[in-house]
């Protein structure tokens, strides 16, 4: 019998991405370094976090709709009811759902992304984004690379800097697709409210987190020679596909589903 893998720890000493955000959605699984930063910043991102949340469940419940049944996740967080097999699995009972994270926390918590309605499954995978070759050969172990997938990249890239390569690595990931697959991105801004988006960089950045904030066309780069389907390239709480966007509050999110040809 092999001894099970040591458990990363969780570093309390310093804020991390996924635990300021379940703060910011009012989770109890953060610490008080992450509640440090989360109470310095303006309100408005706790609306952020609220309509980005809102915009995957959207997203994802349109792509089941339209039979997606295979869904990769990258930079899931911690769980927060709904998650996204939830809103799939609704649908789609048979849909699978790949998850992943770098941050140890999410890992402690996955038990939670892993109950699976009986007809599918859900998987986990404690990953970085910046080695997305391991990622994709993982997930070829669940998913069926020969059908179409739906990559969710929501709230993640502006965590990856320009020095990091960002496109190389949505390129690589998207490049694994078939024709027919999905590219579902959210992605905070740094031209709606740039004097909020300075702000919220400045906090995190106390905090020893380094954010990337981008402008619209530094987002749509991530889905160059991909279809965006309709709406296209807005914010969060325009997002919308059944219906038109309700009257509804601004968003400094930008939000986009492409499709891959
Ligand atoms: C703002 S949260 C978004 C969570 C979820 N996708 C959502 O939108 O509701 C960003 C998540 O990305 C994860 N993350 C940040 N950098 C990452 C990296 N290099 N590789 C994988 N995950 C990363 C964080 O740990 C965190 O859980």
């Amino acid at each position: 019998m092999t001894a099970p893998a040591p458990r990363p720890p969780i570093d309390t000493s310093q804020a991390h991405p996924a635990r300021v955000y379940d703060w910011l959605l009012g989770g109890k699984d953060n610490y008080p370094v992450d509640e440090a930063v989360g109470t310095q910043l303006p309100p408005e991102a706790r609306d952020a976090a609220r309509q980005n949340r809102a915009f995957m469940h959207r997203a994802a419940a349109w792509l089941a709709s339209q039979g997606t049944d295979q869904f990769l996740d990258i930079g899931t967080g911690i769980p927060t009811a709904p998650n996204l097999h939830q809103v799939v699995q609704r649908a789609l009972p048979s849909a699978k759902v790949v998850y992943t994270d770098n941050d140890p926390i999410v890992l402690r918590h996955a038990q939670a992304l892993l109950v699976s309605a009986p007809e599918g499954a859900t998987d986990y995978i404690q990953a970085d984004v910046r080695d997305p070759k391991a990622i994709l050969e993982h997930a070829r172990t669940v998913l069926d690379f020969d059908r179409p997938i739906a990559l969710s990249l929501i709230a993640l890239m502006h965590f990856i800097g320009d020095e990091q390569n960002p496109y190389d690595i949505v390129s690589t990931l998207v490049s694994a697709l078939p024709s027919g697959s999905h590219l579902v991105l959210s992605h905070a801004s740094s031209d709606i409210f740039p004097d909020l988006s300075d702000q919220v960089t400045a906090e995190y950045a106390k905090g020893g987190i380094k954010l990337a904030f981008r402008t619209r066309e530094g987002v749509a780069r991530f889905f160059d020679g991909l279809e965006p389907v309709a709406p296209g390239l807005v914010t969060a709480t325009e997002w919308f596909r059944e219906e038109p966007a309700p009257e509804s509050e601004a968003s400094g999110i930008y939000a986009v589903v492409a499709r891959v040809p």
